[in-house]
């Protein structure tokens, strides 16, 4: 069964179509796309619509990592669709436990950087009002978080792919 991941932060134009676009990029590396699906989206409704934000894209160009899609917001039905749900700052965590409908589903939602294994940040910054330094660090920062969550993955994937 694909495991299904969704990435949330507040506007859906920079942190989350960037966790996105760095673990489909991954998941090609390793030849895992069929194992597992990657979504994004915004707790807000700021963005509906808008495409990633172009200097989040042009970061994410100089590490080889094209971002597509465009800003939807988080949806009642997601906390039951997807596997995994992850939140790149605190107040995403909170705004998702509140949307939440499902008690159940909460166990779900986690903090990305919880799977950082070089980095020390607990939460991706926000880099929206920020300089062009920002965002080449939320790239740097994903991919660490991503790789430790593909790793963390990678056992699950390869189990129920045996059990099939
Ligand atoms: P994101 O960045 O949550 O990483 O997509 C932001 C995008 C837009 C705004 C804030 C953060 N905004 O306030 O419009």
């Amino acid at each position: 069964m694909t495991q299904k991941l969704l990435f949330v932060c507040l506007g859906n134009i920079c942190r989350s179509p960037s966790a996105e676009g760095i673990m489909n990029h991954l998941l090609q590396q390793e030849q895992l796309t069929h194992a597992i699906c990657c979504d994004s989206a915004g707790t807000s409704s700021y963005h509906i619509g808008a495409a990633p934000d172009r200097r989040m894209a042009a970061a994410a160009l100089r590490q080889g990592i094209v971002l597509t899609g465009n800003s939807r917001q988080v949806q009642p039905a997601d906390f039951a669709t997807f596997d995994w749900i992850l939140a790149m700052d605190r107040q995403n965590y909170e705004d998702l436990l509140r949307l939440n409908r499902t008690p159940q589903s909460s166990p779900k939602i986690h903090l990305i950087c919880d799977f950082c294994t070089a980095h020390n940040d607990q939460e991706v910054p926000d880099p929206y009002y920020g300089g062009a330094s920002g965002f080449d660090y939320v790239i740097d920062l994903l991919l660490d978080a991503c790789t430790g969550l593909l790793h963390h993955l990678q056992p699950q994937v390869a189990s129920r792919h045996r059990s099939r």
